[in-house]
Order: structure tokens, then sequence, then C-alpha cells
């Protein structure tokens, strides 16, 4: 369906993701014509700013993207960029907006219809939608008219107690269906892709199960450390906020979940609901024993030497912020119960890779003689979120020759060579399923309440003042050999990636 006229208002428009992420995702949708032809831009920031020089600023960006046919496309999109100066804090900034969106309106064509992007620190969400609200930016659910939506960056609170205060914050302005929590990972099409292989296909179900599914490994490994000045706001979080509460969780919820009636926005959560109510609230005890948290040392990548995370810019010297986190969780559901779920993550790891493996169980007995030196895994299923995107399922042939000699093989599919476009950038589906109202690649928000819900007590045992700091690993290296220790009490090894 089309997407209607509309401003897209972006708070931290002059900051880190609106120039990675955002003014790139919608420069790229303008230029492949999904966005319709009124539309703007409002940059809402502090700096002394005409149009003209928000425009240069983002300009300056985008071309870095360059392609063939940048300056045509730039002549197209600038127009479309408008700049408002304001500040936060400061409710006349809110009504100036306002003003200027209205004027927006004639100029731009854009219906009163506005989608706004909290793209800024999350001490900024309620304040912010508070702000918008008291401005009377907010339109009332049964308007009918004009639609305002608001997008909310993560991190989404910082433990169960605080996401939930900022439930109540933003409920107290918009309806539910007017929020939208970004988690880019539900964006990216592999993610999409897990429930349309699981569901889409009815080879897969019979056998995603605890009778022949022996065990699964989420891996989200990173390369980067504390690139771009993120030391700071990364102390304040950790792998688990970063990367497991809402990526990772996200992750094992499309892999774990029951087949949903359809595929609309609530069918699809409240199935992934029941997943993250599956996970065990754990005491002090089991963290201990299900969870390994790491922090990394100076060491070097790919020939180069890095520092160590307490020598990042922005990390305090003492911290005990964790870099690596890994663990075995056990879902309480008839399908799983039984089958370990590995998850593990970091940053300095080897290599930038996201995987999901499905271990599957051996043959009861051999018939043939294994080959030592391959992998003892007989079959396993891998989805390869990136880089090389894809699948592959790993199963046993015949090697030829006189002796009964298995060795593994695989099939494989990469979506570089089956389909001639490339993969989309994550944000771009997002904008644009934002700008058709349809939240179903969104987070609701008893999902995220679920999620931290698991997650708080991994923090409180953390914090207690007898709790073990993180193992230190050296950067470049696979994160604390103590992790090595979870899959093995399931006779499995992390895969070597
Ligand atoms: C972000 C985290 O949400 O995801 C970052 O804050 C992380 O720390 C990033 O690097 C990873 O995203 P991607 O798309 O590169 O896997």
């Amino acid at each position: 369906s089309a997407v209607e006229p509309c401003a897209i208002v972006l708070f931290g428009s002059t900051g880190d993701l609106t120039h990675r992420k955002l003014a790139p995702a919608l420069f790229e949708l303008a230029r492949e014509g999904d966005l319709p032809a009124d539309f703007a831009v409002v940059g809402f920031g502090r700096r002394p700013w005409g149009d003209d020089q928000y425009r240069e600023s983002l300009r300056q960006t985008l071309e870095k993207g360059g392609g063939d046919d940048f300056e045509e496309s730039w002549r197209r999109f600038a127009p479309h960029v408008v700049f408002v100066e304001g500040n936060l804090d400061d409710p006349a900034s809110f009504d100036r907006l306002k003003r200027r969106l209205e004027e927006v309106d004639r100029t731009h064509g854009t219906k009163g219809n506005r989608l706004f992007y909290l793209a800024v620190g999350p001490e900024f969400f309620a304040p912010i939608v508070s702000q918008l609200g008291r401005a009377g930016l907010i339109y009332p659910r049964d308007d009918g008219r004009s639609w305002s939506r608001v997008v909310v960056e993560k991190p989404f609170g910082h433990d169960l107690q605080s996401a939930r205060q900022l439930n109540r914050e933003l409920q107290a302005v918009l309806d539910e269906g007017q929020i939208y929590r970004i988690d880019h990972y539900l964006g990216k099409e592999t993610v999409q892709n897990i429930l349309a292989l699981r569901f889409g296909n009815a080879i897969f179900e019979p056998i995603w199960n605890r009778r022949h599914v022996a065990s699964v490994q989420i891996t989200v490994a990173e390369r980067e450390g504390m690139a771009g000045g993120r030391g700071d706001f990364y102390d304040t979080a950790g792998a688990i906020r970063d990367m497991v509460q809402n990526h990772m969780m996200q992750l094992l919820c499309l892999v774990a979940m029951e087949p949903p009636v359809d595929l609309s926005a609530d069918a699809v959560r409240t199935e992934k609901v029941k997943i993250l109510q599956s996970l065990p609230r754990w005491t002090p005890e089991q963290v201990a024993a299900e969870v390994v948290r790491g922090q990394y040392t100076a060491g070097s990548l790919q020939g180069e030497d890095v520092p160590g995370f307490l020598d990042e810019k922005g990390v305090a010297p003492d911290s005990t912020t964790e870099t690596y986190v890994a663990m075995r969780v056990l879902l309480n559901t008839w399908r799983w119960a039984g089958v370990p779920f590995l998850l593990r993550t970091g940053k300095r790891l080897p290599k930038r890779t996201t995987e999901i493996a499905i271990q599957f169980r051996n043959p009861p007995t051999s018939l043939f003689e294994a080959d030592t030196e391959a992998s003892p895994d007989v079959n396993h299923l891998i989805l390869r979120i990136q880089p090389k995107e894809g699948t592959s399922l790993a199963f046993q042939a015949k090697v030829p020759g006189s002796r009964r000699r298995l060795r593994s093989v695989r099939m494989d599919f990469r979506y570089g060579t089956a389909f001639a476009r490339p993969v989309p950038e994550a944000y771009q589906r997002l904008l644009l399923d934002v700008m058709l109202g349809d939240p179903t690649l969104f987070t609701r928000t008893d999902e995220v309440e679920a999620a931290w819900q698991f997650i708080t007590p991994i923090l409180d045992a953390w914090a207690l003042p007898d709790a073990p700091p993180p193992v230190p690993y050296a950067a470049g290296s696979w994160g604390p050999e103590a992790a090595d220790a979870l899959p093995a009490r399931d006779g499995v090894r992390w895969r070597r990636l």
C-alpha cells in the first residue's frame, strides 16, 4: 500500500544515528521512489541553523554513500529538508515546531501527518513526548484524518522498573498504536526470513522441537570496540542491555515461537511474548551458573593493537561493565523443554558475525565411519544473519571410494546469488513501516517488559557486593574461556566461526 504524505521530524537531527542511519535510509527511500511525492524531513535541534545549513550538513554525510546519480537524487531530495531551531526543554520551541509543521503542511503538502523520531538519549524520551502532547502535536487516536506516530530508539529503560515507568509516561500522551519502539534487528531481511523459513515451508517445522533439536546457538559477534565515542553510553549499558535484552531476545523469540495464526502485528507479537514468559527467573546462584560476563583487555585484531575497555574514552577506569556475555537458557515450553539455548555476544571479538545454529540430534546408531577431522555435529542448520547473508544445512555424505566413510557437506543458500537485488538496510524498511502504520516489526509494551523480567534478575545478581567482576579476555579472542563451560554441560561446544 502507498505511503501517505507526511512530515518526518527528527529529534537528535545532528546526531550520530541521524547521520549514520536515518538520513541515508530516508535518502535511499526517496531515491527508490518509496516515499510519497509530498514529504518533509524536519530536523529539530539547538544549532542556530536555517534550512540551508542543515541541508548542507546532511549533504556532506550522504555524499559519502555517493552513487553515480547522487547529484541528481540530492537535487530532488534537498528541498524536502527543513530545520527548526529549538531546545528540548523549552516549551516555546515546541510551539515553534508546531507552527513550522503547519507551514510545512502548506508548502510540502504533508497533510498534518507526523512521524516523530526520537534519536536522542533515553532521558529525553518522556520529556519530548510530554512536550509534543502539550503543544498539541499528538492527535487523539480516533481523529481519523491525520496521524501522529512516535518512534522510540533504545535503550527502552535500564531495568524492569524503569521500562514500566517509561511505558507509563509515554502512554500518558500516546496510544499504544502510536508508539513504535525500534529494534533494528527486526528490520533485517535475514531476521524476517526466520519466520519465512519456518512457516513458509513444511519441511522444517516437524523437526523444530525437543525431539529433534539438541541445542540452539545464537552468536552476535562484533569486532568493533567503542568506536564513535560510544564509551560513555556503553559504560552505563553493557552487553546485556545493549544487545541481549533487545536484539538477542528477538532472535530467540523468532526461532522459538509457536506459529502465529496470521502475520498481523498482534498475532506475531503475542507469540513472541509467550517465549519471553517461558524464560527462567534466575536466582543469583543460577546466574552464577548459567551466565558468564567478560570485559576485553588490550589485544590485537587483524594485526592492529587495540586498547582494553578500561582505557577507552568515556569509560570509568574501574568499570565493571561487561563487553561480553554468554548464557545457557532453558525455555519452559512443551516444544523446547530440556533444549539448551546458548547465547553469546561481545565486542572486540575476532569477527563480525551474527548467526543462529540449530544443532540436530545425531542418528541413534552409527553405521558408518565418521570422519574424525570433520566436526562431530552431524546435522545443523545455520541461519546467517550477517554478513554473507544466507542459510546452510550441513549433512553427512559418503566420501567417494571403497570405504564407508562420511564427511560433512553443505547445502547453501546465499542472498547475493539467489536474489538480484541487494539486501536493503534495516532502517529503510522500519521507517517505511512506521509511515505505513504497520507495527509488526516493533516491540509492544508487554514484550519489552517481559524481556526485562528475564534480564533484571541477572543485573540484580551482578550488582550484589560479592558478585565476581567480569572475566577479562584479550581483544581479538573469542571471549573468556570460562564461557566454554556453559555448552560443555550438555556436551556441546561453541561453534568456531
Ligand atoms: C546496536 C548496539 O543496537 O547494535 C551496538 O547499540 C551494536 O552496540 C549494534 O554495535 C549492532 O548492530 P548491527 O546491525 O551492526 O549488527
